[in-house]
């Protein structure tokens, strides 16, 4: 199977649940949002109540789910998950709500797309743990309110410019979760090749970690991958060779690009002579979406500094000409002023 930066949901589930950190001790890196949470979870323990609602945001892959099954374990409470596009009516929601047992946590992830019905549901739900039900309709409909049991809402997503004030503003705290350091990310491939058995020398893990996207997930994933790979071929020990000839198979370059990656920055070189250039019209020359290219893709090119955002559309960088060995136009500097 070939991976794809935009897959989403994990391929190897059980795997993942074991490579999961299960408290704060084990989770590598977000030092400032652990800080922060332990003494959020110390404070609330110590007044028996549970803590306020905590959303989180950031690109995919850094561990939003993990951190919210880390609140839940060391407040020694249980965690319903669901998430934004799963919730369709009010009723689902209430049914959610009202089976929680005091102190629970909810995590709805991408909660950036819950819609508006729902949404003012959620704030009475938030602010008093109250449900307002309606019955009937037209001029005998009446209200009823339901108390709910006390809960922790724990949201996360990728978006925080797409959630709307009212909802932002109830959360008790937000945090923004920062890409890894090559340094974290081989700190946890060293951990995850100890928990699935396999040997990786510091060549392999240098490779692997510097085309980790400085994502957990994807780190995880190519240390599965190079696993297969190296078993494939009777190797012990994933070396750098045996790393770098299994992503080599994966189209992935030392950077952790992808074809997709090089496609975008191949199109903003060569059609749009190198920006500036709206998303929009990257999107419909690329053919993926918006969405996607704003989600997956340009979160990492921009971290790595490939690709400059501007009041008038993207740029390439001369690191981006340099990386697709494409020598820079003498008049590109002016654009990324
Ligand atoms: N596995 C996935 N994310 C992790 C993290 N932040 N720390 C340790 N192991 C992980």
């Amino acid at each position: 199977m070939t991976l794809t930066a935009s897959e989403t949901k994990s391929d190897d589930g059980a795997l993942d649940t074991t490579l999961r950190p299960q408290g704060f001790d084990e989770y590598i890196g977000q030092e400032k949002i652990k800080r922060n949470l332990r003494i959020f979870i110390d404070a609330a323990r110590k007044r028996k109540e549970p803590i306020e609602h905590v959303l989180f945001y950031g690109p995919a892959g850094l561990g939003k789910t993990t951190l919210s099954h880390i609140i839940a374990k060391e407040m020694g409470v249980g965690m319903k998950v669901t998430s934004g596009p799963a919730i369709e009516r009010v009723g689902d929601l209430g049914s959610i709500l009202t089976n929680l047992e005091n102190g629970d946590v909810l995590f709805i992830d991408e909660i950036h797309r819950l819609n508006k019905l729902i949404e003012e549901v959620l704030y009475p739900a938030m602010e008093d743990y109250k449900l307002d039900i309606i019955i009937g309709k037209g001029p005998s409909a009446r209200t009823i309110q339901l108390d709910l049991p006390k809960f922790t809402l724990i949201g996360a997503t990728t978006r925080l410019g797409s959630i709307s004030n009212p909802l932002r503003n109830r959360f008790g705290s937000v945090h923004r979760l920062e890409f890894y350091t090559e340094e974290e990310i081989a700190r946890i491939l060293a951990r995850s090749s100890s928990i699935l058995n396999v040997a990786i020398d510091e060549g392999g893990g240098k490779h692997l970690a510097a085309a980790s996207r400085k994502t957990p997930r994807v780190a995880n994933r190519l240390l599965k991958r190079a696993r297969d790979y190296a078993q494939s071929r009777d190797a012990e020990i994933i070396t750098e060779k045996i790393a770098k000839e299994a992503l080599d198979l994966l189209e992935i370059d030392e950077l952790g690009l992808e074809p997709t990656d090089r496609h975008i920055l191949e199109t903003l070189i060569e059609k749009f002579g190198g920006g500036p250039v709206g998303i929009q019209t990257i999107a419909a020359a690329t053919s993926e979406e918006r969405e996607t290219i704003e989600d997956v893709y340009e979160p990492y090119l921009l971290q790595l500094g490939l690709i400059a955002r501007t009041p008038r559309g993207r740029v390439a960088s001369p690191e981006a000409y340099a990386h697709l060995g494409k020598s820079l136009p003498d008049e590109h500097a002016n654009k990324l002023l």
